[in-house]
């Protein structure tokens, strides 16, 4: 298998972190006692639950469910709003970023408002991708012009900015550049693609909002030629997120243009993921970053 070399200092989208791998929002990112626990059980950094501008409670259940290759969730962006900060404590000098979300530029740009002091943050994700939070997430990211107002309503903050997009859109590459625009340090993707199951006993739709995101393996295809096309498209960094599972996963994102990933899914099976991944994808032996990012391009 290909492998990596450890770098010193690792820095993408002007984030510095641990290693390549982070864990993505919304996944065990909900405490402080649980970023803490998956910084501890190696992962490079940590990106929190999103958070928003008033409390939510989210949607009703069932908000998750467990396939075989696949998660298929609708939990609706429930979140304290500005109570979270009380868990950032302890994290001061670690490699956190904040994932948040807001209706327009002004809304983000309170939210960010609360943040943007303390030295538990290294970084804000606009999360402009949730598909299934009304007037919030891929109804703002399938808009590159709110996408642009929105990135720039929370760079004004001086803290590097990374936009996450969504799948659920013709081009992507549309919203990387109106996030590049707008001044971000990197994008991410991706968040959740669309999704519904239906339950033939029941009759009715298996999540409680209906409709709601996949993520897991079973993306990982969708998220690898989002990463490529960003790459061929933005000069700002890439961040892969989507259904990576194992460190042969990395290294194609990486070939496809990522310079860090995200995983989420992955950690609901095995919390020890982050450090199984590190153990096999760095090696004394391994190549540079530099010389796999984006390989794959012709
Ligand atoms: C239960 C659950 C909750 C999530 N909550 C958030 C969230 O709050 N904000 C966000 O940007 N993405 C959220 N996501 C999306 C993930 O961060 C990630 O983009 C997606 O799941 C694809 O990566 P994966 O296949 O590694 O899980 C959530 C995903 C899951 C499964």
């Amino acid at each position: 298998m290909v492998s990596l070399l450890k770098e010193e200092n690792i820095a993408v989208g002007g984030v510095s972190l641990d290693n390549h791998l982070i864990l993505a929002a919304g996944v065990l990112g909900t405490t402080g006692a649980s970023l803490k626990r998956m910084l501890s059980l190696g992962a490079g950094g940590v990106v929190t639950k999103s958070i928003g501008p008033y409390p939510k409670g989210g949607h009703k259940g069932p908000c998750v469910q467990v396939y075989d290759g696949a998660v298929m969730n609708a939990m609706g962006l429930p979140n304290p709003s500005e109570d979270f900060k009380v868990e950032l404590s302890g994290l001061e000098g670690r490699p956190v970023i904040v994932s948040i979300f807001g209706g327009d530029p002004d809304e983000f740009s309170k939210v960010a408002s609360w943040f943007s002091g303390m030295a538990s943050v290294r970084g804000f994700e606009l999360n402009v991708s949730c598909p299934h939070a009304e007037g919030y997430g891929a109804q703002i990211g399938s808009n590159p012009e709110l996408v642009q107002e929105c990135t720039e309503a929370v760079v004004k903050t001086g803290i590097p900015v990374w936009v996450k997009l969504t799948p659920n859109v013709t081009d992507i590459t549309e919203s990387g550049l109106a996030a590049e625009e707008g001044g971000a340090s990197a994008v991410v993707a991706v968040n959740t693609v669309r999704a519904m199951r239906i339950s033939t006993a029941m009759r009715r739709p298996v999540l409680g909002n209906g409709s709601g995101g996949l993520s897991g393996p079973a993306i990982f295809p969708v998220a690898v030629k989002c990463v490529y096309d960003l790459y061929e498209a933005c000069r700002i960094p890439v961040v892969g997120c989507g259904g990576i599972s194992d460190a042969d996963n990395v290294i194609e994102m990486i070939m496809a243009g990522a310079s860090a990933v995200e995983i989420g899914s992955g950690v609901l099976d095995n919390v020890g993921i982050f450090s199984e991944i590190c153990g096999d994808l760095y090696s004394e032996e391994g190549e540079n970053i530099e010389d796999l990012r984006g390989c794959a391009h012709a």
